[in-house]
């Protein structure tokens, strides 16, 4: 599939056939595509928990309310933002730049037939702070994305909307 399809077919999978591992290397993949984001300055404000442990999944499951696909995820990437790497002109920009480096991690799952769901982290302070205890890391968890087979097959719900558009 070319990017223009993946991205218009892409869509959150929230049911993943159990017991099914993603070989490394996929994983690589989608970790180097998430770092082929743009960031501001190229200061690329990110780092990425990979979590395979099934009890670490289940804590990650615990600790967030709207993620209970991960039951049956194979693995979990946490995105991390790293504001201290931002400074001068280009701080305060980690969001945005994870927020792209996340959606590039969703494309190249799909790309290469896994299914992924993005599942929101910060600005819920209570949950950043307890996915931060969990992994034992500062960063700051922007997303916590449950990797796996998919188990369903959702249409698109993507659409071009003509009125949020301003032709000047
Ligand atoms: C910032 C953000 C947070 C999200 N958090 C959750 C979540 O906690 N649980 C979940 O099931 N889906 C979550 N989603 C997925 C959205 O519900 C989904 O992208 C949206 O409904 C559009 O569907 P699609 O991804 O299939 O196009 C999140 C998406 C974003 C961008």
């Amino acid at each position: 599939m070319d990017c223009t399809q993946t991205i218009r077919a892409r869509r959150s999978i929230r049911k993943f056939k159990p017991g099914q591992a993603i070989p490394k290397a996929d994983v690589e993949a989608m970790l180097e595509a998430a770092m082929m984001a743009p960031s501001a300055c190229n200061s690329r404000p990110w780092e990425f928990f990979v979590v395979e442990n099934r009890e670490k999944i289940n804590q990650l499951n615990a600790i967030h309310p709207s993620a209970p696909m991960l039951a049956t995820a194979s693995l979990a990437i946490v995105v991390c933002g790293m504001p201290q790497v931002q400074t001068g002109k280009c701080a305060g920009y980690w969001p945005l730049d994870c927020g792209a480096a996340i959606q590039n991690l969703l494309l190249q799952a799909d790309a290469l037939g896994y299914g992924a769901c993005w599942c929101g982290c910060w600005p819920i302070q209570e949950r950043v702070e307890a996915i931060q205890n969990a992994l034992n890391t500062q960063s700051i968890p922007t997303a916590l994305i449950a990797l796996g087979v998919p188990d369903e097959a959702p249409a698109a719900r993507g659409f071009y909307q003509a009125d949020r558009v301003t032709w000047l």
